[in-house]
């Protein structure tokens, strides 16, 4: 089954080139597959809670003494899940000071971990190509 995770995180609402562009893409690659999975995040509305020493701790961990509160374990098992789960995942990224929005740093320190992404041991996990839809300056 086709599955597209889409991402947005541009603090703007309307006039966003990223999310008129992100959303594009999304549509044409919709109507191309009417029973897909579609899967939304706007981090800029629901972002992530920075990383905590207690969330790595379960992140690299699950099973250990993390000391992690349920909502950070939810929050990082679902964006492992939404992750693993597409095969797509497009995102929609403006740059913000030379980089990424840190909404997406954010989203980043929850999701790359060696139990969920990478086996111990192992050289290659789920990772995979990846639509990036990046806008920045008037571009
Ligand atoms: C906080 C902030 C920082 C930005 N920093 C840069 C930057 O370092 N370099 C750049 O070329 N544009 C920068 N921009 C411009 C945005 O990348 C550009 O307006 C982009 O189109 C925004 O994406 P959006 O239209 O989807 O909101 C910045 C904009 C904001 C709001």
């Amino acid at each position: 089954m086709p599955s597209l995770l889409h991402i947005d995180t541009s603090i703007r609402r309307t006039s966003s080139t990223t999310r008129e562009l992100s959303s594009y893409f999304a549509d044409e690659w919709r109507r191309d597959r009417p029973d897909a999975v579609y899967t939304y995040r706007d981090l800029a509305v629901e972002p992530i809670p920075h990383l905590t020493s207690a969330v790595r701790d379960y992140i690299m961990n699950p099973d250990g003494d993390h000391g992690a509160t349920a909502e950070e374990r939810a929050h990082v098992d679902a964006v492992a899940a939404e992750v693993r789960n597409a095969p797509i995942v497009l995102l929609g990224i403006p740059m913000y000071n030379y980089t990424i929005p840190s909404t997406l740093k954010a989203w980043i320190d929850y999701l790359v971990s060696p139990t969920a992404m990478v086996a111990v041991g192992a050289e290659t996990g789920p990772l995979r190509p990846t639509e990036e839809i990046s806008s920045e300056g008037s571009r």
